[in-house]
């Protein structure tokens, strides 16, 4: 099975995204066929620093790659480096009915919140994300729930491609990940997420004081007993998920392990192991950080790979589409 997923060029990693999705597409890499990569053509379609975008796009490379993405196993790239994504876009925006992007829910909440600059970008989001996906003839699209619209939209595009012009692409269906929801530090009835305060967030390469800083000012619940109840103990819970996760013991071990121990002494030990199973991430970031010219390489390698298969693609499109 071929898998594509694309990443925006934004924002620190957390330990939610790590748990959450992340680690699965590190796993998927071992079985099926991945591609892994940087939307930085998607980024364009909200305000930013053209002068920061090089630095961005290289932090998220360097930032997926130290979290596992294996440039051995999976094909990793930047999307603007290889043509074709934009090329298919035009192809499938003159398939897909204006009504349906004005659907789109990110794109009315994007409309919203970026009132003076509602560009037609931001309205065919989701055509350049079906030709990401479509040129791969891509079947599985691991991605979080709000992105779930624009898969199933990126499906009714290859079907209306593939009625007109006949067979062409197989319908890409969205693999949720089954990854634990991770509660934020600060708030544990929200979601863990960097548009929701960065104070709550654990971030994959936070240095060992931070880790410990955090961990032992999240907040948790009045009473004093290490046990897991949702409802009434969901900052203890979600730190109990966080250990369960990161250790490989079940909750209920935890539970026994930390019975007649309090909040802080279970936070300590908490502290310390994510101390340990981050060590790892840190120490690989910090290797790549120093080897940019190898990152270079990387991706440019990654380009050549994913083209030749874009440009294949492409030549069977303009072929149908009669323009070739
Ligand atoms: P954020 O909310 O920090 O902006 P994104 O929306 O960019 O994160 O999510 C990237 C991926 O990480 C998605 O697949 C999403 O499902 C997953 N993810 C994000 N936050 C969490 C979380 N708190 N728990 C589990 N998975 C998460
Ligand atoms: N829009 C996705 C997001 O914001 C990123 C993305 C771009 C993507 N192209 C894709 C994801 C193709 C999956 C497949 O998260």
């Amino acid at each position: 099975m071929r898998i594509i997923s694309g990443i925006q060029p934004t924002g620190q990693l957390h330990i939610g995204n790590y748990l959450g999705a992340i680690k699965q597409w590190t796993e998927l890499q071992n079985k099926e066929e991945c591609i892994f990569f940087i939307a930085d053509l998607h980024s364009l379609t909200v305000p930013y620093e053209p002068k920061e975008l090089q630095n961005n796009i290289l932090e998220a490379a360097i930032a997926y790659l130290a979290a596992g993405i294996d440039p051995s196993k999976s094909i990793f790239f930047v999307q603007s480096k290889v043509k074709e994504h934009t090329e298919l876009t035009w192809i499938l925006n003159s398939v897909c009915p204006v009504g349906d992007l004005e659907r789109m829910i990110q794109f009315k909440e994007k409309a919203k919140q970026f009132k003076k600059n509602i560009n037609a970008g931001l309205l065919t989001y989701p055509t350049l994300m079906a030709a990401d996906i479509l040129l791969y003839k891509a079947e599985s699209v691991p991605v979080g729930k709000d992105q779930v619209q624009h898969i199933e939209l990126a499906r009714e595009i290859a079907r209306r491609f593939n009625q007109r012009y006949g067979k062409t692409f197989p319908e890409p269906k969205p693999l949720l990940s089954e990854g634990a929801k991770i509660m934020s530090l600060t708030d544990p009835k929200k979601k863990m997420s960097k548009s929701s305060g960065p104070e709550g967030c654990l971030f994959l390469f936070d240095e060992p004081e931070t880790i410990r800083k955090k961990i032992m000012s999240a907040v948790t619940d009045t009473g004093k007993e290490v046990k897991f109840s949702a409802r009434t103990k969901p900052g203890i819970s979600n730190l109990l998920i966080v250990y369960s996760l990161i250790s490989g013991k079940k909750v209920k071990e935890l539970e026994g392990e930390f019975k007649n121990k309090n909040y802080s002494e279970f936070k300590k030990s908490l502290a310390e192991a994510l101390v340990n199973f981050l060590e790892p991430f840190r120490n690989k970031k910090r290797e790549l950080v120093s080897r940019k010219i190898y990152i270079d390489e990387i991706l440019r390698m990654g380009a050549n790979k994913a083209r030749s298969l874009a440009e294949s693609t492409m030549q069977e499109v303009s072929s149908k589409t009669g323009l070739m």
